[in-house]
C-alpha cells in the first residue's frame, strides 16, 4: 500500500511537470526559425547575448587594477552601436504570437512610449560611456558602467520575463 501510494504521489510530480513545462529553450534547440516573427525573435536573442558579453567584458575588465584601456574603449563603442541598433530589434509580430521561445512582453508593442523611453535611457547612458570610455578616467567609467547596467536593468524589471527560479 505504503508502495502504492508513492507511485501514486511520483506520476502525479510527473504529471504537474509535464503540464508545467512550457516549451523550454532546450526543446527548440536546433529547430531553426522558420517564419519572419520567430527569426527576428531568434536574432534579437543573438544580439542580446552580444550586448551581454560586450558589457561583461567591460565591466569585467574595469574590476581590474590597471584595465586595458583599448579593450574597453573598443567594448564601449560595441556597445553605443548595439543601443542605437536596439530598437530595429523588435519588429511587429516577434513576440510571443511568433511562437518562437522569448521573453519579449507583449508591453512592448502595446506601450511603445513606455519601452522608448527604457530604450532612449540606455542608449543615452551608453553613449555617455563611450565618451567616459576614450577619455582614460576609471573612476568615472566604473561609475557610469553602474549607470548603464541600471537602464538594462530597469528595462528588463519592466519588459522581460523575469527567468525562472
Ligand atoms: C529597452 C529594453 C532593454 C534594454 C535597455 C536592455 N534589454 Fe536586455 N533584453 C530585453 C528583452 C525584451 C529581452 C528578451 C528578448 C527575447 O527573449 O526575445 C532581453 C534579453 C537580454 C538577454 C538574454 C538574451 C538571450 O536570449 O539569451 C541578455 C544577455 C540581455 N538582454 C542583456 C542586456 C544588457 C547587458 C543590457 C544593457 C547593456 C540590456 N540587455 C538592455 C530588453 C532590454
Amino acid at each position: 500500500m505504503a508502495f502504492q501510494k508513492s507511485l501514486l504521489a511520483l506520476s502525479l510530480v510527473a504529471g504537474l511537470a509535464l503540464v508545467g513545462g512550457s516549451v523550454s529553450a532546450a526543446d527548440q534547440k536546433g529547430k531553426a526559425p522558420t517564419t519572419a516573427g520567430a527569426k527576428a525573435a531568434y536574432t534579437r536573442q543573438e544580439n542580446f547575448k552580444q550586448q551581454g558579453a560586450v558589457f561583461k567584458a567591460i565591466r569585467d575588465e574595469l574590476k581590474k587594477d590597471v584595465p586595458n584601456m583599448a579593450l574597453v574603449s573598443s567594448q564601449a563603442v560595441k556597445l553605443k552601436n548595439s543601443a542605437i541598433a536596439l530598437p530595429t530589434w523588435f519588429p511587429k509580430g516577434s513576440g510571443p504570437e511568433s511562437k518562437f521561445e522569448t521573453d519579449a512582453k507583449p508591453e512592448i508593442w502595446s506601450d511603445p512610449v513606455k519601452f522608448a523611453a527604457a530604450v532612449k535611457r540606455l542608449q543615452v547612458e551608453a553613449t555617455k560611456f563611450q565618451t567616459i570610455a576614450a577619455s582614460g578616467d576609471v573612476a568615472a567609467m566604473r561609475a557610469q558602467a553602474q549607470a548603464v547596467g541600471g537602464t538594462c536593468k530597469g528595462c528588463h524589471d519592466s519588459f522581460r520575463v523575469p527567468e525562472e527560479k
